[in-house]
């Protein structure tokens, strides 16, 4: 293992590991050990692409003369995870006369990894995917795990496929160049391994808060680590959430709803995600769950982090509602969500009463 590389397992009938350090999208015989066959279709998008792709296909190149590379490049931004990119993306496959050993690197945020793994989990049935991620949020959390997806107007993800990636290779390096709204985002989700299993890990990032947020690459490396580490023993363990993995959606439900409500371009996912945790967190307070200070000391770290933990003006709870019912962790009883008996507990509730949700959302 090259220095300064951490190493995280994910195990189960597709195991694969997680690859996290410095240089690595530079480490072509890494890269190459990875393709199979002879076409690779590097997917990124018009932030990520004019930095690193050129990159990556040369650093693959090197080692794979005989590989045929190409780069396709959507547009930024969570409005290009779409049915259209997925046929777009197709017929770049098809173009490149794709075979069944064919791989797809996504090289960028969870926007590209959900898109390309979709795209790679339904060319010829299922073919490799690498993911690359570029974000701290796609390094913690949506490169890992194998869930793949495309939005509709009507709701996040509603189409997607679980097709763990071949390989995950989170180059830390990448997140210099990460615009410091990204970064905040991506520590959501880094809070969220905390509030559901790990109450002595929201203690760690509170005291190495100014630290991860300098981007200090020990206290970052830790944190993407420990994070990865969460996530690889509960996808292990659950792959396609028949039960703990749903724990990972803490504060999902709300944030979904106003993404989508947003029409997609409002909040990015790690900031709605983080005001969806806080509505979880008060959610849980109301139903005489868990106790209203451990709600409290969420925000504050939240708010440390720079994140927003109040719904943005202008959203209709009674419009949020409706969209909450389509949610994929809804189901015929009533609205399920994950909330918390105490930090670091998080546990599924079903048949949560409209009026317990509707009343946390005219509180904020
Ligand atoms: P993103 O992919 O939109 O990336 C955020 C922004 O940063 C984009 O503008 C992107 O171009 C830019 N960017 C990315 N890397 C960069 C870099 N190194 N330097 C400069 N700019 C860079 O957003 P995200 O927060 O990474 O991912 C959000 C998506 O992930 C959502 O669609 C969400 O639903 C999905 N997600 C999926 C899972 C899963 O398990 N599959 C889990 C969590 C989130
Ligand atoms: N991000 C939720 C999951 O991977 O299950």
């Amino acid at each position: 293992m090259t220095s300064g590389i951490r190493r995280v397992d994910v195990g189960g009938a597709a195991p694969y590991a997680i690859d996290i350090g410095p240089g690595l999208l530079d480490d072509g015989a890494r890269l190459a050990a990875q393709v199979r066959g002879r076409h690779v279709l590097v997917v990124s998008d018009t932030h990520v692409a004019p930095l690193y792709a050129a990159r990556v296909a040369s650093a693959l190149q090197a080692k794979r003369a005989d590989a045929q590379v190409i780069v396709s490049c959507i547009a930024s931004g969570e409005a290009s995870k779409t049915l259209a990119s997925f046929a777009e993306l197709s017929r770049e496959l098809a173009e490149l006369g794709a075979t069944r050993d064919a791989c797809v690197f996504a090289l960028g945020g969870g926007v590209v990894g959900d898109l390309a793994g979709f795209a790679a989990a339904c060319w010829m049935r299922g073919i490799d995917v690498v993911q690359l991620p570029t974000t701290l949020l796609a390094m913690v959390d949506s490169s890992v795990g194998g869930k793949t997806a495309v939005d509709l107007p009507q709701g996040k993800n509603l189409i997607g496929a679980f097709h763990p990636p071949r390989a995950v290779l989170a180059d830390t390096d990448t997140l210099r160049t990460l615009p410091a709204r990204e970064l905040r985002a991506g520590f959501a989700e880094v809070i969220k391994y905390g509030a559901i299993v790990d109450a002595a890990f929201l203690d760690w990032l509170q005291a190495h808060a100014e630290a991860l947020l300098a981007s200090d690459p020990t206290a970052l490396a830790q944190a993407i680590a420990r994070s990865c580490e969460h996530k690889a023993a509960i996808v292990t363990r659950d792959p396609r959430e028949h039960g703990e993995r749903a724990l990972l959606n803490f504060g999902h439900t709300f944030a979904h709803a106003i993404e989508s409500e947003q029409g997609y371009g409002g909040c990015n996912h790690g900031e709605a995600v983080a005001i969806g945790m806080v509505l979880a967190a008060r959610l849980s307070t109301a139903l005489g769950l868990a106790p209203a200070a451990d709600a409290d000391r969420l925000r504050m770290l939240l708010q440390q982090f720079g994140l927003p933990v109040a719904l943005p003006p202008g959203l209709d709870p009674e419009a949020l509602l409706a969209r909450m019912r389509l949610d994929k962790k809804a189901q015929a009883g009533g609205l399920r969500f994950v909330l918390w008996e105490r930090a670091g507990a998080a546990r599924v509730q079903p048949a949560v009463p409209d009026d317990a949700v509707r009343q946390v959302l005219h509180s904020t």
